[in-house]
């Protein structure tokens, strides 16, 4: 039998090529020696997004880029998380098990109190109780799936590790295995994408290149890449230009080391740098950006394909909410 790999996916902002190298690549390529189950975390995303357009409007263009990406819904269970009730009934279980302290060591709360204390305002100003108990829905969208493991980023880490914590209290209390208690696997070897500005690509920086751009803003972004004053004749290093690091993201070996030796070589100016670089991912993408286009064109076809996600993943989740119950004497 396959292991279990699930992860959620915020749906809060338009997907860029940071995503794609840091999080859908490497999530595509477990699913296949894993038993997939990738969801997208709608209720999450409703502790910051309270306005409904943008809301609806970033689930669907975030389930659309999965799908265009190469997610195959027959081979990976795939859902919105608001589809399926039993994550709220046993988020109520796990809060039973999850002390207050735990809340209060969360990375993003403690972020948030921080940055009140530094503004001099009240502690919990702007913090909603999502926020707070984040982690416990977390931990409940894992265990609900029996997950062994959890593709995350480093900063999810520590979410997964209250899961852990919240799924054990839960075992060592009904002195038996109620809930799978998860591991997160952490991508090391994934690439620092950099963004416009040669910081790390990132929605906080606005230095994204959003993954199914239109060709037109796709080169005017690219043109846009901050460069050094260098001259066109002099000799360049690769290694130490945003231009080259992309271009190692989409470029085969061959191509690689052809544009390399061109920097060295000097001769050749940043603008020729940049159209190179456009030729590659707009290679890559295209094919990516027709199939965005197609299924953002059919709403009805994609709700389609999230509901038969859902018609799979309930009776999972059924089952582990039902196993919860009959340990805890709430059985009927
Ligand atoms: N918190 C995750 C993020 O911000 C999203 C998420 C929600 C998630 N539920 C999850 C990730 C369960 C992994 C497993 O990216």
């Amino acid at each position: 039998m396959k292991k279990i790999a699930l992860t959620g996916i915020k749906p809060t902002g338009t997907l860029h090529i940071g995503n794609y190298f840091g999080a859908i690549k490497p999530a595509l390529e477990l699913a296949k020696d894993y038993d997939a189950r990738y969801f997208i975390a709608d209720y999450h995303a409703l502790n910051t997004i309270k306005d409904p357009k943008e809301l609806a409007v970033n689930i669907r263009q975030v389930a659309a880029g999965w799908l265009a990406a190469g997610l195959d819904p027959e081979k990976v269970i795939f859902y919105r998380q608001s589809s399926i009730p039993e994550t709220f009934e046993l988020t109520t279980q796990l809060m039973a098990f999850t002390s207050k302290g735990l809340m209060n060591r969360a990375h993003a709360y403690k972020a948030a109190v921080q940055d009140n204390a530094e503004k001099g305002d009240d502690p919990d100003a702007g913090v909603n109780m999502g926020l707070f108990t984040y982690p416990v829905l977390m931990a409940a969208d894992i265990i609900l799936f029996d997950s062994d493991v959890v593709p995350v980023g480093k900063d999810q880490v520590q979410h997964v590790e209250m899961a852990q914590d919240i799924a054990q209290a839960v075992n060592f209390n009904y002195k038996q295995e109620v809930l799978k208690v998860p591991q997160a696997a952490v991508q090391e070897s994934v690439a620092v994408v950099p963004g416009l500005d040669g910081r790390k690509m990132s929605k906080s920086y606005g230095n994204t290149i959003p993954l199914f751009a239109p060709e037109k803003e796709l080169r005017k972004l690219i043109m846009r890449i901050v460069t050094n004053s260098q001259g066109v004749e002099e000799p360049k290093d690769p290694e130490a230009s945003q231009i080259y690091l992309l271009y190692k993201l989409f470029a085969t070996a061959e191509e690689q080391a052809s544009l390399a030796a061109r920097y060295r070589a000097g001769g050749m100016g940043w603008g020729t740098a940049k159209e190179e670089l456009f030729r590659v991912v707009n290679r890559e993408l295209s094919p990516l950006r027709e199939r965005f286009e197609a299924i953002m064109a059919d709403p009805a076809a994609l709700d389609a394909t999230l509901e038969r996600g859902v018609e799979k993943a309930r009776p999972i989740a059924a089952a582990t909410v039902r196993r919860f119950r009959k340990a805890a004497g709430i059985d009927r």
